[in-house]
């Protein structure tokens, strides 16, 4: 199975390697797969403003190599929903308060996807996100996202709330939204997605990132 490690500014000099393969996958699948070419990057490297040193990467491992993942940023720094895409908050307006982060570049490398090895990938990055969420303190998750994700997000118990109407994004039909970091949205990500427990590796992280704040 897939281990789920924390990656941020702390422990960051630990994956250099990972992070190098993190930049390549996330080109092999923004770009070369999804074509959202504006994002390409002449070294292979789809790395963005939002890539930074308050950034948090949640990243599914098999030995060295990336096979999933999800970012999420701090809602009082730049945000892809304030800086980029602010008219999909336009009815309830831009959430940015310190226990808001936002979610992104949420992904599996295409030989890894569905659930034929329950639970798949996609299911421990999910369980990962809202672990960290609880053990961190965190209230909500923002998201920029496409509208087939609702119904997903839904069923494993991520109550997804819009911030406005969807709007079309160079073809992609997108919304924006909030859901609550709460005890429950965790418990059923892991019934509804066969997860046995905490997932998430704190590999070189001081308390209070160390002091499981789930069990
Ligand atoms: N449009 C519509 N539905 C999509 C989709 C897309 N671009 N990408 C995936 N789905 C749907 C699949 O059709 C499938 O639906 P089904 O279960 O009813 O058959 C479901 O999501 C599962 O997708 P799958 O790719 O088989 O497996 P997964 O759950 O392991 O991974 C993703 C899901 C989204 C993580 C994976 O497809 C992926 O990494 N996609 C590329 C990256 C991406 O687009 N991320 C979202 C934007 S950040």
């Amino acid at each position: 199975m897939a281990e789920i490690h924390v990656v941020c500014a702390k422990n960051r000099h630990l994956y250099e390697d990972v992070m190098d393969d993190y930049f390549h996958a996330r080109h092999q699948i923004y770009i070369d797969e999804r074509k959202w070419t504006e994002l390409a990057k002449p070294d292979g490297r789809e790395i963005d403003q939002f890539d930074g040193p308050t950034t948090v990467y949640i990243i599914a491992l098999e030995g060295r190599r990336a096979v999933g993942s999800q970012r999420m940023v701090p809602t009082c720094g730049p945000t892809l929903m304030g800086d980029v895409f602010p008219q999909l908050a336009a009815g309830r307006g831009l959430i940015r308060h310190p226990d808001a982060f936002e979610l992104s570049r949420m992904f599996v490398v295409r030989d890894r996807r569905g659930d034929a090895a329950k639970p798949g990938i996609e299911s421990l990055v999910m369980a990962g996100t809202m672990e960290y969420g609880l053990a961190e303190g965190i209230r909500q998750f923002t998201i920029v996202m496409e509208t087939w994700w609702i119904s997903r997000f839904l069923n494993m118990g991520w109550k997804v709330r819009p911030l406005g109407l969807p709007v079309d994004i160079a073809g992609m039909n997108c919304v924006g939204v909030v859901l609550d970091v709460t005890m429950n949205a965790w418990r059923e990500t892991l019934r509804s997605r066969a997860v046995e427990g905490e997932v998430l590796v704190w590999n070189g992280l001081e308390p209070p990132h160390a002091t499981s704040k789930v069990a």
